[in-house]
């Protein structure tokens, strides 16, 4: 050992599909509530985490997890459509999580994507995370060119919460939620990749062969700003659950949750 830093790496956990990957977030997150009922999670939308919401929407009703004290902040929002828009993150996240949970609406942060001063509103949104001590466990999917919230291939590893131009592929794999590519918004807030990478736990969550090289370039591939969820390569806790097509394209042995007998 030359006393260089240390490396790290991303502990990869591969489930047999992609019910068992939500089950098993649910319960790494509800484990964490749990243990810090007043805990700082940093949620994701998309179709990805929706079964590690309903699930924990169970865990609520039949378990009696408490949301009471938890604190949210959304990774991202599109810019410029209504809160009430059916496709924006906060419609999203009352309909897959919040309407269903006991949280105190003071305690869930979303970006507003109609504010009226955007850079303004970025510029605060990073000081009510650092005034609430930090998230303690970020949430993550992963686009198929590998963007995280909303950091698209090129976005700098020292970026904070900003305004991003979205790409035509992030547009196009979006587009199955709206009624047309012209209904998807081409901007959007984001997190930046610096502002997630200071959350103390990281969970990604990837599921289905369309994931498969996106997951392999962010684990196994050069760091690099064309694939923004390689920075996680650098991160101290980062955990990827995936499933198993996710994690066809990966060439190391990994630790899986199921056995590879028929
Ligand atoms: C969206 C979101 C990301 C999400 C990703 C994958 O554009 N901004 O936060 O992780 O794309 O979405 P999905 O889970 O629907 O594949």
């Amino acid at each position: 050992m030359s006393g260089g830093s240390e490396s790290v790496s991303i502990k990869v956990v591969i489930t047999k599909d992609y019910w068992e990957m939500s089950r098993l977030a649910a319960r790494i997150i509800a484990d964490v509530i749990r243990s810090k009922p007043n805990i700082v999670l940093g949620l994701a939308t998309g179709g990805t985490p929706e079964g590690c919401y309903r699930e924990l929407v169970r865990m609520h009703k039949e378990e009696g997890l408490d949301f009471s004290q938890v604190i949210t902040f959304n990774l991202d929002e599109y810019v410029g459509l209504p809160l009430d828009h059916p496709q924006s993150y906060h419609h999203y996240m009352d309909v897959h999580l919040f309407n269903h949970v006991n949280i105190k609406r003071e305690n869930i942060h979303i970006p507003d994507g109609t504010a009226e001063d955007l850079e303004k509103h970025c510029r605060e949104y990073e000081e009510a995370i650092k005034k609430a001590g930090g998230i303690d466990l970020q949430l993550l999917g992963i686009g198929r060119n590998g963007h995280i919230g909303f950091n698209e291939p090129g976005s700098p590893f020292n970026s904070r919460t900003r305004v991003v131009k979205l790409t035509e592929t992030t547009r196009r794999d979006n587009a199955r939620f709206f009624g047309s590519l012209d209904e998807v918004p081409t901007h959007a807030i984001t997190m930046g990749l610096a502002t997630i990478m200071e959350a103390r736990k990281i969970l990604l969550l990837a599921s289905g062969l369309n994931k498969a090289e996106a997951v392999a370039k962010a684990v196994e591939g050069p760091k690099t700003p064309d694939v923004p969820a390689s920075i996680l390569q650098d991160h101290p806790d980062c955990t990827f659950i995936i499933d198993r097509e996710a994690a066809s394209k990966l060439k190391g042995r990994y630790e899986k949750t199921f056995s590879d007998e028929r």
